[in-house]
């Protein structure tokens, strides 16, 4: 804001050109990131909501089929509810089992002639499980792949190339490490789905037609430029410490936290038992007491601060068995350490005992 603060691709001064290559580097380090050999394949949105609305109004068209999992967000539920109403698409939801988890045999079964997209949650915001993406692709073949990276991308290995992946919406403010208001689309090249918003893009401004080519097909109106320069800020930082590295350092604090946990009495934990493909997201209940009581004491007395409940995501807890009143749920990220995850144990075990 101080330095740069003129609007990317809008002039040809030095403080413009200057505000372009940072969106331009934000770009190629995600591109680098995602395993994506062109960056103009991702546009960025204001979140991962944005991404996912562009994906399914533009793939799906009248009496379209679409194939989703009882995992989802509401970011993919609502717009699909609402294509159902507005356009008659027609939603098969793929039920994961306790863990969270959905098996490519199922989404296979559930493809008809008609089915135009299959959308899928990557990493669950509820109970950290991975959905086996390749496999899934591979289980569909040729019918398009929407991925929801939200909570996996700068977490989780993601190869969008190398997997197949035609569509994937990822956010900026999560293990991105970016800004909140910032997120993102891939769009694989060979999609031809329109746009949802159309505007002023800062090229080709004698014509009153939007502009064909990527990423200002689908970038209109002036970007979050101060929000997309945090998010390269992370995004770099993610790729100087390497993302597998970031990885590893998350599974081994899921370790201590699982371990440690699993020895409290009145502690319910949800989700999968090992760290094999999953996040360090984890949902717990303690017995007795509410998600809400247990997250207001881990605020107020221990300075911890978790979301409680349904997490946008209510078929997700219909599926692990805690709809209506959800879970409470704890994140780790990459500068979290040992020592924190032991502290929030303590604080869970003296919440049980109270
Ligand atoms: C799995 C999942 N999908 C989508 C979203 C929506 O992300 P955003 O807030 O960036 O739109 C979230 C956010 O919580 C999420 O966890």
């Amino acid at each position: 804001m101080v330095h740069v603060g003129a609007n990317p691709g809008r002039s040809g001064h030095r403080l413009s050109a200057q505000a372009a290559r940072i969106v331009f580097d934000t770009r190629q380090g995600l591109a680098e990131l995602f395993g994506v050999s062109d960056s103009r394949q991702i546009v960025f949105t204001s979140n991962a909501t944005a991404g996912l609305n562009i994906a399914l109004h533009g793939m799906l068209g009248p009496r379209d089929h679409v194939v989703t999992t009882s995992m989802e967000h509401n970011s993919v539920m609502r717009p699909l509810r609402h294509l159902a109403r507005e356009r008659g698409v027609r939603i098969t939801v793929v039920a994961a089992d306790r863990e969270g988890r959905v098996d490519p045999a199922a989404i296979r079964e559930a493809l008809e002639p008609k089915t135009r997209l299959v959308a899928i949650n990557h990493g669950s915001n509820v109970v950290g499980c991975i959905q086996p993406i390749a496999q899934i692709k591979e289980a569909i073949g040729k019918v398009p792949l929407l991925v929801d990276a939200a909570q996996t991308a700068g977490s989780y290995p993601i190869s969008i190339e190398r997997d197949g992946i035609d569509l994937l919406a990822f956010s900026g403010h999560k293990s991105l490490l970016g800004p909140a208001g910032t997120g993102g689309l891939y769009v694989r090249p060979e999609l031809d789905l329109p746009p949802l918003v159309r505007g002023g893009t800062g090229s080709r401004s004698e014509s009153d037609q939007q502009p064909d080519f990527r990423p200002d097909k689908y970038e209109s109106g002036t970007l979050n430029t101060c929000g997309i320069a945090g998010l390269g800020a992370g995004v770099r930082f993610i790729l100087e410490r390497g993302v597998e590295t970031i990885h590893n350092h998350e599974m081994n604090l899921l370790d201590v936290f699982l371990e440690r946990l699993r020895r409290i009495e009145g502690v319910v934990l949800y989700g999968p038992s090992s760290t094999e493909a999953r996040l360090p997201t984890v949902s717990l209940n303690v017995e007795g007491k509410s998600p809400s009581q247990v997250g207001g004491l881990l605020d107020k007395r221990h300075d911890i601060m978790v979301r409680v409940g349904l997490h946008c995501a209510p078929d997700a807890h219909r599926t692990i068995g805690t709809f209506p009143d959800g879970t409470v749920r704890f994140s780790a990220g990459a500068l979290n350490t040992t020592d924190e995850m032991e502290q929030a144990v303590a604080a869970v075990d003296e919440i049980a005992r109270s």
